[in-house]
């Protein structure tokens, strides 16, 4: 069955390059990306691993655990990481689950057999701290993904699972966003005193809060 936004995300354990996990109890009261990359030893995702171990902070600033996972075994992970380290500058920082048993690629539905019968795709999960999908994303092995736009997209489900907001295309952090069109403009005044520009009936733009 296909996971599907506001699900919970399955629980499992896991033995990765940082020792064995019970995903929940890792998980705690984090945010999460779990992704997959197709294989190690291989051209895009090793500068996909580098990138991610670079942007680290950005994902600890953000309260946001990150866990990667392929269906290799231990061994190759911890060869791979100092491929990784000399190729990118960046070795990385965080946990690869060693699926080599395929039990939890199929538990999220990462494999997809018209892609390839024995390797995940390039899959994305953002998890919550209330341990439910936020987010899925699906790349084919021949694009490398943008984790840059992983952490946009974090900084809007921070930002509306906080205030009665959305985000308009391409917003970025900093910028404008819009009042959520389930808010009444009586719920508004009260919620935005500041006030906002209505440019539709439906279509309320505001100036960022600045708590996040
Ligand atoms: C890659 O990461 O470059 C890759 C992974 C699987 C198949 C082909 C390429």
């Amino acid at each position: 069955m296909t996971l599907q936004l506001n699900d919970e995300a399955p629980n499992f354990t896991a033995k990765t390059s940082e020792g064995d996990i019970d995903f929940h109890k890792w998980l705690g009261n984090s945010w999460a990306v779990l992704f997959s990359h197709p294989k190690d030893f291989t051209p895009v995702c090793t500068t996909e691993l580098g990138i991610l171990a670079k942007l680290k902070p950005e994902f600890d600033k953000r309260n946001v655990k990150v866990i990667g996972l392929s269906v290799d075994e231990l061994g190759n992970h911890k060869t791979w990481s100092k491929d990784i380290e000399e190729t990118q500058g960046y070795k990385p920082n965080f946990p690869l689950i060693a699926d080599d048993n395929r039990k939890i690629s199929d538990l999220y539905g990462m494999i997809h057999p018209k892609a390839n019968d024995t390797l995940t795709v390039r899959s994305v999960f953002v998890i919550g701290p209330d341990k439910k999908i936020k987010l899925t994303l699906t790349y084919p092995a021949s694009a490398g993904r943008n984790f840059d736009e992983v952490l946009r997209v974090i900084d809007s489900l921070q930002l509306t699972a906080k205030h009665k907001l959305a985000t308009p295309a391409n917003w970025k952090p900093g910028e404008d966003v819009i009042i959520s069109t389930t808010v009444s403009d009586e719920e508004a005044k009260k919620q935005f005193p500041q006030g906002w520009k209505t440019l539709k009936p439906y279509l309320r733009v505001i100036k960022q809060p600045t708590d996040k």
